[in-house]
């Protein structure tokens, strides 16, 4: 795992942005694994600004969702495929069949392994963008989940839901379909944003764990090229110098 410590959010943002960027220019047909939350929105939007401003082409780009919510439609204004709409693919003009979601719309019981399969057809995952949840959760793999664990039906904790909940429109869902911390693993690269206070435990915990199901974001510290960028707010329970 390499730590980015930045001086500020901004920088933190900039840095995360800045990387995407740099991987679409240089590999074209890059897949991206992309996650949402409040903590992504200033990076979609910092995405877009350089795009814009250094003409980048995201033309032969392909992306995968990280997770969606179950029991709500897809044009829902809080569901994720909403969420990325907006923020992103409209504003680069990425076409829908750049982006597969998880599909809520079938069987569930194939949902995880159609998912899966459709993520080798593309031959994987390159970088996958990461947030982390206050509880450790990582997608919505939350606290409890397996390291092997694939792309399937999950439980929201009480936690996430009541998190997730503000600026929710409506009745927060009580399950979602999220890729696994294996699914996760096997991506070439992660690209994990912490920012804000209200995440600096789960940090330090990170920090200070191994493998340890309580806080799944542990168990991506073995994965070779997981790279952690952290605000000083996020930093701030950790003993670590720029
Ligand atoms: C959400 C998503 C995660 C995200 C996390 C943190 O529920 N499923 O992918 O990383 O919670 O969200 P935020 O950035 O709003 O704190």
């Amino acid at each position: 795992m390499r730590i980015i410590l930045s001086e500020s959010k901004e920088e933190a943002i900039n840095t995360v942005a800045s990387t995407l960027i740099e991987k679409v220019a240089e590999h074209p047909k890059i897949v991206i694994g992309l996650a949402t939350g409040k903590t992504m929105e200033p990076v979609y939007k910092r995405w877009v600004e350089i795009a814009k401003d250094k003409n980048i082409d995201h033309s032969q780009c392909f992306f995968f969702m990280l997770d969606e919510y179950l029991g709500i439609s897809a044009d829902h204004p809080s569901s994720f495929k909403s969420y990325i709409k907006r923020h992103l693919l409209i504003p680069l003009n990425i076409e829908e069949d750049q982006i597969e979601f998880p599909p809520v719309d079938r069987p569930l019981k194939e949902a995880g392994t159609f998912y899966e399969s459709r993520i080798k057809d593309k031959g994987g995952i390159d970088l996958q963008l990461l947030g982390i949840g206050q509880n450790g959760h990582i997608g919505f793999n939350e606290p409890g989940s397996l390291k092997n664990s694939r792309t399937r039906v999950v439980d929201l904790s009480d936690d996430t839901r009541v998190v997730n909940s503000a600026g929710f429109i409506g009745e927060m869902p009580v399950r979602a379909v999220s890729m696994g911390i294996e699914t996760i693993l096997e991506a070439k690269s992660l690209l994990m944003l912490v920012t804000g206070k209200s995440k600096a435990d789960a940090v330090k915990f990170l920090l200070n764990h191994h493998d340890d199901s309580s806080c799944p974001a542990t168990f991506l510290k073995t994965h070779s090229h997981f790279n952690l960028v952290l605000d000083p707010e996020a930093a701030s329970k950790i003993n670590l110098k720029i």
